[in-house]
């Protein structure tokens, strides 16, 4: 079995970050995005991976290189234009062949068995397997319509009224059969090939597709509020740990993780959160939620609820909330208390 993880696409509800840097190299409790697909990935007994990127790809090349420090084979593949799910399954049809393989959004967090459900996907010989959560907001994602026995009888790509509650997630099961069905459809109304209409296809035409509700965690990181709730999610089952050097005039309270080679000073931090290598920190309040990450300066400052990205430099006010910045630019979440947890 192989694995294609899709990292192009244009990353518009990110902007301005994502017009510098792809989406899926923002690190949630400092580690990028895609390594966490690329860590379920070889958790799956796959080290085969195509990597579809787009016009960030050469920063994902130089992050992620041959693969061989996860111990994985990686190929690169280009799309040149962000046309939709089913376009880059296209263009790695050659990287593929004929092998079963694993579709994986490279902007997905997953945390549970994903190992047991691609087993039970190879016994299977089904021509798709999809994996559900549930979700409050159905009407944000594709949605399957499921039939007794775990059978889909029908997708459903964002709809108003959508069939159920259950949200395709971004990891499917799929046969050589898929490849056909890529090249039937067209584009959607918004202009993209849409894996689904792909999925629809096959059940159109009598292939078995069948769907497993998922029990783990989930998240799709595509607005800068599930970037920001997936690294709350993450921060609290980090395993909290000082390695770092904090001063004695600072104040550690609740789940901390300071990486050797950071350094903070007269300073507030409240957990959970980590300050990563090389990072200083001085005079400041950090915490909770906030994820500091590599070689930052953060001097002065209030940070909360925020992701840093390797090298920012924050200093005094205003404090830094709810936002994903590298210093300069950012991306701040929309008001609303609700969908956040409060502060510790
Ligand atoms: P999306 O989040 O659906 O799309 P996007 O990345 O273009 O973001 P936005 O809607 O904010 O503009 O993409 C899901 C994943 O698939 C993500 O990792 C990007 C990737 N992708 C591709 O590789 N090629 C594509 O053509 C598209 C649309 C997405």
């Amino acid at each position: 079995m192989r694995a294609l993880v899709l990292a192009g696409g244009s990353g518009s509800r990110l902007h301005p970050l994502t017009s510098s840097m792809p989406k899926q190299l923002i690190p949630v409790a400092n580690e990028p995005v895609l390594l966490h697909c690329l860590r379920n990935i070889r958790a799956m007994g796959i080290r085969e991976v195509g990597i579809v990127d787009g016009r960030h790809g050469d920063q994902i090349r130089a992050a992620l290189g041959d693969g061989s420090a996860w111990d994985l084979d990686l190929t690169y593949i280009r799309q040149h234009t962000p046309a939709g799910l089913a376009d880059g399954v296209r263009l790695a049809a050659g990287f593929l062949g004929d092998e079963d393989f694993v579709l994986y959004l490279g902007d997905n967090v997953v945390v549970g068995d994903l190992a047991g459900a691609a087993d039970e996907f190879r016994s299977s010989r089904v021509a798709a397997k999809l994996l559900l959560a549930k979700v409050a907001d159905p009407s944000r994602y594709g949605v399957a319509d499921v039939g007794p026995g775990g059978a889909v009888r029908a997708v459903v790509e964002k709809s108003p009224t959508p069939p159920s509650d259950l949200a395709i997630m971004g990891v499917y099961f799929f046969t050589r059969e898929i490849h056909a069905a890529v090249h039937r459809i067209g584009p959607s109304p918004r202009g993209e090939f849409e894996i689904t209409d792909a999925i629809q296809h096959l059940i159109d035409t009598g292939a078995a597709v069948t769907a497993q509700t998922f029990t783990g965690l989930w998240k799709d990181t595509g607005t800068v509020e599930d970037m920001l709730d997936c690294n709350r999610t993450l921060l609290d089952l980090l395993r909290p740990g000082v390695a770092g050097a904090v001063d004695a005039a600072s104040a550690v309270h609740g789940d901390v993780t300071v990486e050797r080679g950071a350094r903070v000073s007269r300073s507030v931090l409240r957990g959970p959160l980590v300050v990563a290598a090389g990072a200083v920190v001085e005079d400041s309040e950090i915490g909770p939620y906030a994820a500091i990450g590599p070689d930052c300066e953060v001097r002065e400052a209030v940070v909360r609820d925020s992701i840093l990205l390797a090298g920012a430099v924050v200093r005094g006010r205003p404090p830094v909330t709810g936002q994903i910045t590298d210093g300069r630019l950012r991306v701040t979440a929309p008001a609303n208390p609700s969908a956040r947890r409060s502060p510790a």
